[in-house]
């Protein structure tokens, strides 16, 4: 079915089951170590070899040779498979970069070859004795390139122009023009790109890590030739994604190598180093923001130029997409440039775009409050719009961000707050506080679901869903204890095969919303069947209740209609008309203290809040669990996280978690989210929007906000480390 008009009253309304906290349904199988994840699954048959991988020694050029022989002749090894035994791989439209095959190396750590062999140590041993010879140039060196660029189009791409902005910025009372800068970073989900395959009468079976499971199966088949009927992927657990596993990796395609050619099931994990430079990354970006304003603070005129690195074909970091839509203001200019770098692949990372793009533009709002005087809360109300400020006739579905604000402002004590930079000390701590506006949009995807009550009445739920660690199994189970009236233990919920109906997977904060909708749909489709059981024909004027069905006068059990044979409903919820009438969005004000030690510059983060505008929330503690958790990627993206590049051998060098630093336990204090009790019938049946994507979008501007607050100095270049404070720090 289609969702065409905005909800109206509907069986998820009840709010029984839904909207209220749940714990996670697979919790205790992960606590206990008995939710197997791809690299450990232990429903393959058959004896197991491990599979690990060589990576490219060079950034760009050609392999002229490639000397395998004692790799070969050492112990345990079934197999080495190289790059230059085949030609390159076909790739599905979702991968730019070659997985495997050929000579050319368009990156570091691309893959070249796999050792299998009986162990892990035996293949990993063996994989550094292959002699490796290549060609190579690269430029990897983002300024140097930004600046011999031959692109004529300097100035960028023009993304959006409204009105006259450079007329309305030469006006302006007060005016802001600042550069930014974000650096790359890396995903860093715990658990690495890891697969078993295994094929069996030409057709083949890939337990993976992948957030979609639809996406790739299409890409091994493609990679493979193979029908995509000839290719099971099965991605039960997934630890953690975050844009990094939303498309097929060398790992999957290394297993499937080396099972075809030994015949028996083969794993491969990519090592950390690999899922630096091996996998995608967040581009780099320089951004430049112009604000011009009257006294009143008021926005006239808003300009936002972005660059950032790229692929030839890929999809590099835009940073300008939010400020389209975010604020008021009459004249307007988005522009976006790319340069090409001889890196590994930039792709999505949690909230690709504004993950980057309000790290610059959440500060450019402090910086303007400044300027005008006005306090940074009261700067963005008056900025608030209620429509698109890009097309007027827009409006947005449902947009409470002023009342983030005010609640987070009332919440975090925030009229208490020290206005004068640097003039607060506690020992030998500046404290200071600042926040920021959140911004992030509210995709959905078409998304299906299996629904089948047993003859024990209870459900059974199935789809190609992923549950990255946010909590779909819980949440869809919820949907269909709300839907059919039942406890939430009387669901079951099996997710991540290919065999199951075709789901919207996870990424970019769609998944909630549109999975949900998935088994809504299918749910209504089993009523229908329960109501003809019934003898009705109107499954409106069903109520499922408490194990109950009533209709009309007559109330009999679920178990009663069930038994007399199970019920199995598959149906989808497709969207798209809606998301064209309404900018559909998600808001939040985040809020943050910080302490800042006067002789090392070090920066203690104290507390946050973020406040969310999300809509109906369907679990606050799974939803919870999703903002604090990019509120810590804020935190890491505000002051360590940064992917330092090699430039000169054209590597990501910081390439493990040693070097690339993400927030710690220690690194992480107290932290609160409120959800505004919002509902929006644009959004999803269920009246929800996603939240996984809005805790990190504006989160990391309110640490540097507050940096600021509390030093006054203004740092404009990301991360906030302690050397770019050091020499500046006020004299106390
Ligand atoms: Mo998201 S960055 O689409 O997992």
């Amino acid at each position: 079915m289609e969702f065409l008009q905005p909800a109206t009253a509907n069986p998820t309304d009840r709010q029984q089951v839904l909207g209220h906290a749940h714990p996670r349904i697979e919790g205790a199988l992960k606590t206990t170590g008995t939710a197997h994840y791809a690299y450990e699954r232990q429903d393959v048959t058959g004896l197991q070899l491990v599979g690990y991988p060589l990576g490219a020694g060079i950034a760009k050029g050609r392999i002229l040779s490639m000397d395998t022989a004692a790799a070969e002749a050492a112990p345990g090894v079934h197999a080495v498979i190289t790059t230059l035994q085949m030609d390159p791989l076909p790739k599905h439209k979702n991968n730019i970069a070659d997985l495997f095959g050929g000579s050319r190396i368009h990156h570091y750590h691309q893959a070249i070859a796999v050792v299998v062999a009986e162990s892990f140590e035996q293949a990993r041993a063996a994989a550094q004795m292959i002699e490796v010879e290549y060609r190579a140039s690269h430029l990897t060196d983002f300024d140097l390139a930004a600046a011999h660029d031959k692109n004529p189009d300097k100035a960028g791409k023009t993304l959006s122009r409204v009105g006259d902005f450079d007329k309305a910025f030469a006006e302006a009372e007060v005016t802001l023009d600042a550069h930014y800068r974000t650096p790359a970073q890396s995903h860093c989900m715990m658990e690495p790109h890891a697969s078993i395959a295994e094929w069996r009468d030409g057709k083949l079976t890939v337990w993976t890590s992948t957030q979609m499971v639809a996406w790739t199966q299409k890409a091994l088949a493609r990679t493979f030739q193979l029908a995509a009927e000839d290719v099971r992927v099965d991605s039960a657990y997934i630890g953690g994604g975050f844009g990094g596993k939303l498309w097929l990796r060398a790992d999957a395609v290394l297993a499937a190598l080396g099972a075809r050619q030994t015949g028996r099931p083969v794993r491969v994990a990519l090592p950390r180093p690999l899922m630096m430079n091996n996998t995608t990354h967040r581009a780099e970006t320089y951004q430049r923001i112009r604000i011009g304003a009257g006294r009143d603070g008021r926005i006239a005129a808003i300009a936002h130029d972005g660059l950032s690195s790229n692929i030839p074909g890929g999809h590099g970091e835009n940073p300008v997409d939010q400020t389209r839509h975010f604020y008021a203001g009459a004249n307007r200019l988005m522009t976006l440039r790319m340069v090409n770098l001889d890196l590994p692949e930039p792709n999505s990372m949690r909230a690709p775009g504004e993950g980057a793009g309000m790290m610059a533009l959440e500060v450019a709002m402090d910086e303007m409050a400044e300027k005008l005087g006005m306090d940074p809360v009261e700067f963005r109300a008056i900025n608030d719009t209620q429509v698109d400020p890009e097309n007027p006739e827009r409006a947005f579905s449902d947009r409470h961000f002023v009342r983030c604000l005010r609640e987070g402002a009332s919440a975090f004590a925030w009229a208490d707050r020290n206005i004068v930079p640097g003039a607060r000390r506690e020992g030998m701590w500046l404290i200071g506080q600042g926040m920021s506006g959140g911004y992030r949009k509210a995709a959905v995807m078409k998304s299906g679901a299996r629904v089948t009550l047993r003859a024990d009445a209870r459900v059974l739920v199935e789809a190609d869903m992923t549950d990255i660690g946010t909590g779909s199994y819980t949440i869809m189970a919820q949907t269909a204890a709300e839907m059919l009236g039942l406890p939430l233990d009387a669901i079951e919920v099996r997710l991540g095969g290919s065999d199951m109906p075709v789901s919207s997977g996870s990424g970019g904060q769609w998944g909630a919303a549109s999975a949900t909708a998935g088994v809504y749909a299918a749910c209504l489709c089993l009523r229908e069947e329960i109501a003809r059981r019934m003898g009705n024909s109107d499954p409106a004027a069903l109520t499922l209740s408490d194990g109950q069905v009533t209709s009309g006068d007559k109330t009999v059990p679920l178990a009663q209609i069930a038994s007399a044979g199970e019920i199995t409903s598959e149906e989808s919820m497709g969207f798209g008309a809606l998301q064209k009438e309404y900018l559909i969005a998600t808001f939040a004000a985040h809020f943050a203290e910080v302490a800042v030690h006067v002789a090392t510059g070090e920066i203690r983060v104290r507390r946050t809040l973020s406040v969310c505008d999300a809509g109906r929330i369907m679990n606050p503690m799974t939803a919870r669990s999703q903002v604090i958790g990019g509120m810590v990627m804020g935190i890491g993206a505000a002051l360590s996280e940064q992917i330092e590049v090699d430039t000169g051998r054209g590597f990501f060098a910081n390439h493990d978690l040693a070097g690339y630093e993400v927030p710690v336990h220690a690194d992480i204090p107290d932290q609160q989210v409120i959800f505004l009790d919002t509902e929006d019938p644009a959004a999803s049946p269920l009246k929800a929007k996603g939240v996984g994507e809005l805790g990190i979008s504006g989160a990391a501007a309110a640490i540097a906000n507050a940096a600021y607050n509390a030093t006054g100095i203004r740092l404009r270049s990301y991360p906030l480390t302690l050397d770019k404070m050091l020499n500046r720090l006020p004299a106390v």
